[in-house]
């Protein structure tokens, strides 16, 4: 088995999940891609550009280094490669990325309209709101930078204008639930909107609180990573040949 097969594995399968599940907009496009951080490494094993999900295999997933380079995989990585990247190397904290072209996101991203802290159990997995990135065209440093410039907010979910949503979390299916929940927000949010009354948001003293447990989440997760590699550092001379 590959160093990276694991991982490859994991991409692919919440790959083909969100497309069944319809949150890349059309079950038989290419709209939407998946990362996973590789633990100690700076390589992110990424989604191909432009190819069916369901059609996709474990030898089409890609792996590539943090300045973009091949490091395994012959199809071209995705097109947003350096929003994930950047996204890596902007948040210690964050070990996957899922970009959506999911429905109600998606309605409120042409509305340029943010979701403010509606229900609890999702203020505690997001954070206290979901921003709007401004749109730039898909793919280019431009987007790239867009995003980049919002991710110091702490937040874990994010609509991207005139076009789709990004979620970030420390684990793949964590990100996932992270996708269903900005969906339920979105949708619940866009109903209420229609009917013209006002929309109630939670206490600020609740989402101050709920939003500290997030960033607390964040700080354990990072020092984790930091033992973690203090650990491997430690192992690692033990590992070389003695001369
Ligand atoms: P890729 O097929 O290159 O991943 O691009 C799809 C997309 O969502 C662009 O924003």
């Amino acid at each position: 088995m590959g160093h990276y097969d694991e991982y490859k594995r994991r991409v692919l399968r919440i790959t083909q999940r969100l497309s069944a599940d319809g949150y890349f907009g059309s079950k038989s496009g290419s709209a939407g891609n998946v990362s996973m951080l590789v633990e100690d490494e700076d390589a992110v094993v990424i989604t191909p550009t432009h190819l069916q999900y369901s059609l996709m295999t474990i030898e089409d997933i890609c792996v590539v280094d943090f300045d973009l380079a091949r490091i395994e995989g012959e199809r071209k990585p995705s097109i947003e490669t350096p929003m994930h990247v950047a996204t890596y190397k902007i948040r210690a904290d964050v070990s996957a990325v899922i970009h959506t072209h999911q429905m109600a996101a998606s309605a409120l991203s042409v509305l340029n309209q943010p979701i403010p802290p509606l229900f609890d159990e999702v203020t505690l997995a997001i954070g206290k709101s979901v921003e709007v990135v401004p749109y730039a065209l898909s793919g280019t440093r431009e987007l790239h930078d867009n995003v980049a410039r919002k991710l110091a907010n702490r937040c874990h979910c994010y609509i991207i204008q005139n076009h789709g949503a990004l979620c970030i979390g420390t684990d793949l299916d964590e990100t996932f639930t992270l996708v269903e929940l900005l969906e339920k927000s979105a949708t619940i949010y866009m109903q209420a909107l229609a009917t013209g009354k006002p929309v109630t948001v939670l206490p600020e003293k609740t989402v101050a609180q709920l939003h500290s447990a997030v960033i607390a989440r964040q700080d354990r997760e990072i020092a984790r990573k930091q033992a973690h590699h203090v650990a491997r550092m430690k192992v690692a001379p033990e590992a070389e040949p003695s001369h």
